[in-house]
């Protein structure tokens, strides 16, 4: 499968030494997380709500400009607390298009995910395919701002506050994205972070619930740890959330160095854009420049144009250890339940299905190796025949 795959020089492009991941972690300053360890194992406080997460509960809310940061053990369980601290129930609105943490969050708490189609452009949530899914049963809609580029969020307010749906977000994408100008965090209800060790930012494994709603801070620090105020006093419903001190270290040195993961991030998309879109039928999802972004996401889309499929391409990136990846392919509503559950969902999801049939995510981050764009895009020509 290797042979016969050569660049414009005619030579045979070599297989990457080491293999190139989609989602290969970003590490600070190991000497100061180290240093952060230490004084940890110094104290004696590895978890509930140590020294550390404190520190950095208050630096994410600022950083995203929004009163409350409450840090949990993964962006899952900030999903589920949120739905839970928001009362949903019944019918609640998603993308398919999305990880499928955003449905599973739901369907694992009794609440039935409904999916909407998004726009094909955007591969956000089609506001008129919200509507459509509205019944008598729906009690709120949950965004995506996938890829780190903004959900519709004007028309999806408009929808909640019309049909008095509650509206949160779903910005295990958008850490560090902004939205006209103001960052993601703010909007909706509550919006919820994924800081998993193959976002841009990481704390290992870790999340966030993030909310200008006082009283719904308040929840949701309860319901994080298992309702507990004070030593013996439990009044309120709740789980095990939290984020332990170590994890906290990390984001802390990892908070350090964001800009220039990001600065990495967006250099290595510039090369790919310039390198893929004069090709036939390909083009990578573009950031508006007017905001702020991760550039986490190098998001190769393959039309019909394109001289070879989108599974040709990934097939002959992988023979050359480019782990690249089709994402959210087949979408939610082809796994398990809810394929079982909706066996006609697809019917009204024909954007999710043609997006997720033309996606391929290329690596990118801080460890990508010099040159490797380029040679990505010479595999890829290669396979195209030119
Ligand atoms: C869109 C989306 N939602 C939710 C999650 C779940 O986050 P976590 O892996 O931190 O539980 C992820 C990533 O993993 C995601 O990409």
């Amino acid at each position: 499968m290797t042979e016969g795959f050569h660049s414009v020089t005619g030579k045979e492009i070599p297989p990457f030494d080491q293999p190139l991941h989609v989602g290969r972690p970003n590490i600070g300053d190991r000497d100061k997380f180290l240093e952060m360890a230490g004084a940890m194992f110094d104290r004696r406080w590895l978890s509930n709500n140590g020294p550390l997460l404190q520190e950095l509960e208050k630096r994410i809310a600022a950083y995203c400009g929004v009163k409350h940061c409450i840090a949990v053990c993964n962006g899952t369980i900030a999903l589920e607390i949120a739905i839970r601290a928001l009362k949903l129930e019944g019918e609640v609105i998603v993308p398919s298009y999305t990880f499928v943490a955003t449905a599973h969050a739901l369907h694992w708490q009794g609440i039935t995910p409904v999916f909407a189609d998004i726009d094909p452009v955007t591969h956000n949530l089609d506001p008129a395919a919200v509507r459509r899914m509205i019944t008598p049963r729906t009690t709120g809609i949950i965004g995506v701002h996938l890829w780190g580029r903004s959900a519709p969020v004007e028309a999806l307010a408009e929808i909640a506050q019309e049909k008095g749906l509650q509206l949160m977000y779903d910005a295990a994408h958008a850490f560090g994205c902004s939205h006209r100008g103001r960052m993601i965090g703010g909007f909706g209800r509550a919006e919820v972070f994924s800081f998993h060790a193959t976002k841009f930012y990481n704390t290992f494994e870790g999340g966030a619930v993030v909310t200008n709603d006082d009283g719904l801070a308040e929840t949701i620090r309860l319901m994080r740890n298992f309702g507990f105020t004070g030593l013996d006093n439990v009044i309120h419903p709740g789980t095990n959330g939290k984020m332990v001190e170590i994890c906290a270290a990390m984001g802390l040195t990892n908070l350090d160095c964001i800009d220039s993961v990001i600065e990495a991030n967006r250099i290595n998309h510039a090369l790919y854009c310039e390198r893929l879109n004069p090709m036939p039928g390909l083009s990578v999802l573009p950031f508006d420049p007017r905001e702020r972004n991760n550039f986490q996401y190098v998001v190769l889309e393959v039309s019909d144009q394109c001289p070879a499929g989108r599974d040709a391409i990934l097939e002959a990136l992988h023979a050359k250890n480019v782990l690249a990846r089709k994402y959210f392919w087949p979408g939610c509503h082809r796994m398990q339940p809810y394929r079982d559950l909706f066996p006609h969902a697809g019917l009204v999801l024909p954007n999710t299905v043609q997006v997720a049939n033309r996606v391929i995510v290329l690596p990118t981050g801080t460890t990508l190796p010099a040159g490797a764009v380029e040679r990505i895009a010479a595999i890829i020509s290669a396979c195209m025949g030119k």
